[in-house]
């Protein structure tokens, strides 16, 4: 009889006839006449089990931990346990390594994990990436982007796709990445949010899943040196509209992810108990946020307490979200800490329509403002920063032709899923992440 050729994700349709899969040996254990392993051929994980002849001849070869092999035999329902992940497992009549694994106490199997050191872990990342802890932020990250993409989709946005080396910045000159351009000076994108600008007027409310670059110089949880950014820009709505559009685009995406049938589970496995945030959010303007943290103790960047104007730095913005316990939006921020294309707020000109969307554990997730659609303002804005306007041109002309009120964000996808998945850091989240001193594998 000719098996068939099956996914672990499809065990249930296929048991009772012969099957044949193909994968990795996940884990490995054999006493006198039995061997059980889990296959792994990242649709899941297979208890498959050899008995008698077959299982002696199976000891006697040496199977490794992640070698790769061809595995035949039936499929038979199992009380599900960490055993028989799925609840099912193969009762094996033949198999074929295809590639044997290295084998020893030097052998690097996806099992190095806990405990071991991090950045022995990052070297070998090609392999440990291989770990269940691993493939499943990997899968529900893959959902996450599917999911955002669907709902700007459903809102009728389109995806565009800006340019990663540019010459203008857009987040402060400190966090550059520079580069030699035929000559010429130019960066590695920190946002793309001044390309997306332009498009509204050509193909409407858009956005983009591009990756950024910051320079940042010290070591952070939630700091990358590349994280995939996801950006929109939406034209002609006020302040509050655009904060209900932040709210329905996260909310729904993760509406999504848990039900999506392979990374819901998931994220209740990382995260258990996580539950999907409430609408609306918690508004905090700034200058509550300031009385808040001085009613708690909390102190500024120099120990005091904070007065308008102060930075909310990473560490105070954290335990505040940690202590409410649930989504924030912190808005109007005051101009001279945000950046030179923030539109001020008509009530009170020293704070601007901004919001940086917090949630516990990560603190900020989201940084947005409606922009400056005046041009003599946006050039005050410059002036304000000290920016050489010379390579901003095509951005300047935006307001000289046919001016819009608009507003836009940006979403860091890894820390998003940091708060999504319960990782600690946001280098868990990201698949090679680059930070000061590691630009490898
Ligand atoms: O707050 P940021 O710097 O805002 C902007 O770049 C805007 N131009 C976006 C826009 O309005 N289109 O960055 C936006 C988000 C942050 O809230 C954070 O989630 C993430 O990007 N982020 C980082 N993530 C990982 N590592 C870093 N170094 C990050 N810097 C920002
Ligand atoms: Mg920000």
């Amino acid at each position: 009889d000719k098996p068939k050729l099956i996914k672990i994700r499809d065990t249930t349709e296929n048991r009772g006839p012969r099957v044949k899969l193909f994968g990795w040996v996940h884990r490995l254990r054999t006493q006198k006449g039995v061997a059980f392993l889990v296959l792994r051929d990242g649709t899941g994980y297979l208890q498959c089990v050899l008995q008698g002849d077959l299982a002696n001849a199976f000891q006697t070869q040496n199977l490794t931990l992640e070698s790769s092999v061809a595995i035949y035999g039936t499929l038979k329902e199992v009380p599900e346990g960490a055993r028989a992940p799925g609840g099912h497992e193969l009762v094996v009549d033949f198999y074929e390594i295809i590639g044997l694994a290295p084998s020893g106490d030097d052998a690097i199997t996806n099992k190095v994990q806990e405990g071991a050191d991090p950045s022995y872990l990052l070297d070998y990342r090609y392999l440990t990436v291989r770990g269940e802890t691993l493939s499943a932020v990997m899968k529900v990250r893959a959902s996450f982007l599917r999911s955002i993409r669907r709902v700007y989709d459903e809102l009728g946005m389109t995806e565009i796709t800006p340019p990663c080396m540019v010459q203008t910045q857009v987040e402060g000159g400190s966090t550059l990445f520079a580069l030699d351009y035929y000559g010429e000076k130019a960066y590695l994108t920190q946002s793309s949010q001044l390309y997306l600008e332009t498009v509204i007027p050509s193909v409407g409310d858009a956005y983009c899943i591009a990756e950024s670059f910051r320079a940042e110089r010290s070591h952070t949880r939630r700091h990358l040196s590349e994280y995939t950014h996801i950006e929109a820009e939406l034209g002609f709505l006020d302040f509050e509209t655009f904060l209900e559009h932040i709210e329905e685009v996260l909310c729904r995406t993760v509406d999504y992810v848990l039900a999506d049938p392979v990374a819901g589970p998931l994220v209740q496995e990382l995260n258990p108990g996580f539950k999907a945030p409430e609408r609306p959010f918690m508004r905090m303007p700034y200058v509550d946020a300031l009385e808040w943290l001085n009613e708690h103790n909390i102190p500024n960047e120099e120990g005091n307490k904070f007065t308008f104007g102060d930075d909310i730095a990473e560490a105070a913005e954290r335990k505040m979200t940690d202590e409410i316990g649930k989504p924030i939006f912190l808005t109007r921020f005051p101009l001279e800490i945000k950046s030179f294309y923030m539109k001020k707020c008509v009530d009170d000109p020293r704070v601007t329509e901004s919001v940086d969307v917090l949630m516990p554990n990560v603190g900020e997730i989201t940084g947005g403002s409606m922009r400056i659609d005046d041009l003599d303002e946006l050039m005050a804005g410059f002036k304000r920063e000290g920016i050489d306007t010379a390579p901003y041109d095509f951005f300047i002309d935006l307001r000289k032709y046919g001016t819009f009120p608009h507003g836009g964000y940006g979403l860091g996808t890894e820390r998003i899923l940091a708060w999504l998945c319960d990782r600690f850091t946001v280098r868990e989240c990201s698949l090679y992440p680059r930070f000061t001193g590691r630009c490898k594998p």
